[in-house]
Order: structure tokens, then sequence, then C-alpha cells
């Protein structure tokens, strides 16, 4: 009898044995699979690290500074002085596409950082995000903009998951906490998004929920709760740039913006533009090629670009300079039309397209 139940044990240790080791080679082998899956998708993320395709000229003569601006003494003065000050205002820049708008949200802080009153520190941050995608899903699980929160059924087997602790998740109104968030055609955040982000302005701070959250529950950690009751930061100075019409522009955000006008720019000013781009960039151009290419650049942007063509024509054809038939060569190919309206310094005369004669 001793001898049966001591067999039956034997079996019964063997067989379990069996299937734990058996588990466990599994396992290993599921881990082992897993590292080596790891390790290929480092190794891609690193080669692609390492390729850099040279700046876009876009770029590297995109204005570094205040005084790089060309042809918006009013509107910078204005933007200037909304931020200078002890008390930052909100602002919205209205004005036409590629007169400068963008370029001076990205300077003006490092410029008011100056000022003896400033509340800006020196490492208040500058944030960038793009209003037309903005987007939130419909139950706000991603919000890029206002921030959001992931709940434990979204979180799978991490640690937070496991432990049922809903994990907030900030948005770039709170990583521009203490600096500015800049939001590039605000004319186009979708009316929800835009309520939540004047409730941000109003409080200076982000409410999350989560039906995750309770304040009984002990595994949540300190700064989560402290996240759920006082909110997340987000005390910042807004500066919204449009190229919409005021009208369009929802009152209640208006209300709470310093208004502010970028001109379209006039032709000295493109002028000047091409000018320091040529420095910038070390590009020859024969004598009235600046003169053609600002007839045919609508704004500072159509400049570069135009300049940035003719370049790349001229060195792939191993030429020095660029000249006035490689300028209307580029001009015709992309199908520019002459500016309908020049504006000109000498009080602010307009040209008729209609006296200009067409490019052959
Ligand atoms: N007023 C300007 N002064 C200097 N450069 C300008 C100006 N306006 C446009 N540019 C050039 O055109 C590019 C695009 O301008 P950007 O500021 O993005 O235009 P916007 O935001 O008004 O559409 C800039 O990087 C710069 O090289
Ligand atoms: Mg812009």
């Amino acid at each position: 009898m001793d001898a049966l139940i001591a067999f039956s044990q034997l079996v019964v240790t063997f067989v379990v044995g069996t299937y734990f080791f058996v588990r466990l080679k599994n396992e290993s082998g599921t881990e082992k699979q897993f590292k080596s899956e790891y390790k290929r998708e480092a190794e891609l993320l690193n080669k692609m690290r390492h390729i850099h395709l040279s700046e876009p000229m876009t770029e590297s003569v995109r204005p570094s500074s205040v005084s790089e601006i060309i042809g918006q003494e009013d509107g910078l003065r204005a933007l200037k002085s909304a931020l200078w000050g002890k008390y930052p205002q909100h602002v919205i820049i209205y004005g036409p596409p590629g007169v400068g708008k963008t370029a001076a949200a990205r300077v003006i802080l490092e410029e008011v950082k100056k000022s003896p009153m400033t509340p800006f520190s020196k490492e208040a941050p500058f944030i960038e995000a793009d209003a037309s995608v903005m987007r939130c899903d419909e139950h706000g699980f991603t919000d890029p903009l206002i921030g959001s929160v992931h709940d434990p059924i979204y979180q799978g087997s991490g640690a937070f998951g496991q432990n049922g602790i809903p994990q907030p998740m900030p948005g770039a109104v709170s990583r521009a906490h203490g600096g500015v968030l800049f939001l590039d055609e605000i004319g186009e955040l979708p009316n929800e998004q835009l309520n939540k982000l004047l409730k941000v302005l109003e409080d200076r701070r982000v409410l999350l929920e989560s039906s995750y959250y309770s304040s009984s529950n002990k595994k949540i950690p300190a700064y989560i709760r402290d996240m759920f009751e006082n909110g997340l930061p987000a005390d910042f100075r807004l500066i919204g740039a449009t190229t919409r019409s005021p009208e369009t522009i929802p009152e209640a955000v208006r209300s709470r913006c310093v208004e502010i006008y970028f001109n379209p720019l006039m032709r000295e000013d493109i002028l000047s533009i091409i000018k320091q781009a040529q420095i910038r960039c070390g590009i020859l151009t024969d004598k009235g090629v600046n003169e053609c290419i600002a007839d045919y650049a609508k704004n500072g942007r159509d400049a570069i670009k135009i300049l940035q063509s003719a370049t790349n024509l001229v060195r792939m054809e191993g030429r020095p300079s660029i000249s006035i038939d490689d300028a209307k060569w580029v001009i015709s190919s992309s199908r520019y039309k002459r500016t309908k309206e020049l504006y000109t310094k000498d009080g602010g005369k307009i040209i008729d397209i209609s006296l200009i004669k067409p490019l052959n």
C-alpha cells in the first residue's frame, strides 16, 4: 500500500514538475523572442536617428531674433508690449500667410525675458502647437492640447494598469506652464477644444476626472492624488496666430486677448528678406534678380521658396550665381503669378496688375 502511495506521489510530482518545467521553458522562450524583437526595433530606431538630411533653407533663414523680422514694426511693438510688463497678456496675431507671425511668436519670449519686470523665468518654456491637428477623441482618452487620463482599463498589464491607478497625461497647456503656449492657426481649433482652453485660461490649471480615481485608494501615489485633487498646473500666456479675419474668431477668445495685426509685406520688405537670406546662406544673384523675385512673391515665404529653388537649380548646373533667366524659369515653372498689389513705402501706392507686362 505504502509503495503504491509513494509511487502515485512520484507520478504526481513528475507530472506537476514537467508542467512547470515546460511552462517556464515556454515563458523564457517568449521572453527571449521579445528581447530579440526589442533589440531589432532599437537598432532600427538608432539607425534612423543617424540619418539626417541637410536643414531646409526655409529653416536656416528663419529669423532668430526680433531684429531679423522685417516690415512688422507696429505688430512687433504691440506684441512685445503685451508681454513685456509685470502682467503679460494673452495675444492673438492676425495676418495673411507668410508674413512673419510664427517667426515673431518664436522669438518674442526670449526677447521679453530681458524685461526687468517679467514674471517669465530664464527657463520659461515656449511650447508650439498647431490647432489644426489638435483633435481629441470624443471620449477624451487622448487630448494633446489639454491633457487626459489613461484609465487602468486601457493601460494593460503595466504597473499602473495592474494596480488600478489612473494615470494623468499632461497636455501642451501644462507643458507651457510658466511660459508661452503658441497656438498656430487658432481659428481652426474645434469648438469643444476651444471651450476647454478658455476654462484653462480662467482657472490656470487643468482639472482631470476619472471614474477610477478614489481618494481612499491607498495604492494611488501621492503625486497622482495631488494631480486629481489640485489639478495640473497650466499657468501660461497664450499667443494665437491666424490668417482668418477677427470676425470669424469666437468673441469669448477675442475678449481675453490683445489683438495684434501683422501687415502684408511691402515690396521693399520682401527685397530685404531676400537680401537677408542671401547673406545667411551665401547665395550670389545677378543684378535685377532680387527685384524679379519680389515681383512674384506674395509674401516672405514665397520669396524664400523661389530663392531656394533658383539656388538649387544653379547649384545643380554648376553655376556660381542666379541669373535673371534662372529666376524667371523658376517663377514660370512653379506658375507664380505677379503680385496683384504691390505695396510701396512711397505713400503706400498700389500698382495695378494690368500695368505690368506679363513674363515671357
Ligand atoms: N516679416 C518677415 N521678416 C523676415 N522673414 C520673414 C518675414 N515673413 C516671413 N519671413 C520668412 O518666411 C518664413 C515663413 O514665415 P512665417 O513666420 O512662418 O509666416 P506666417 O506664420 O505669417 O505664415 C520665415 O521663416 C521667414 O524666413
Ligand atoms: Mg504660421
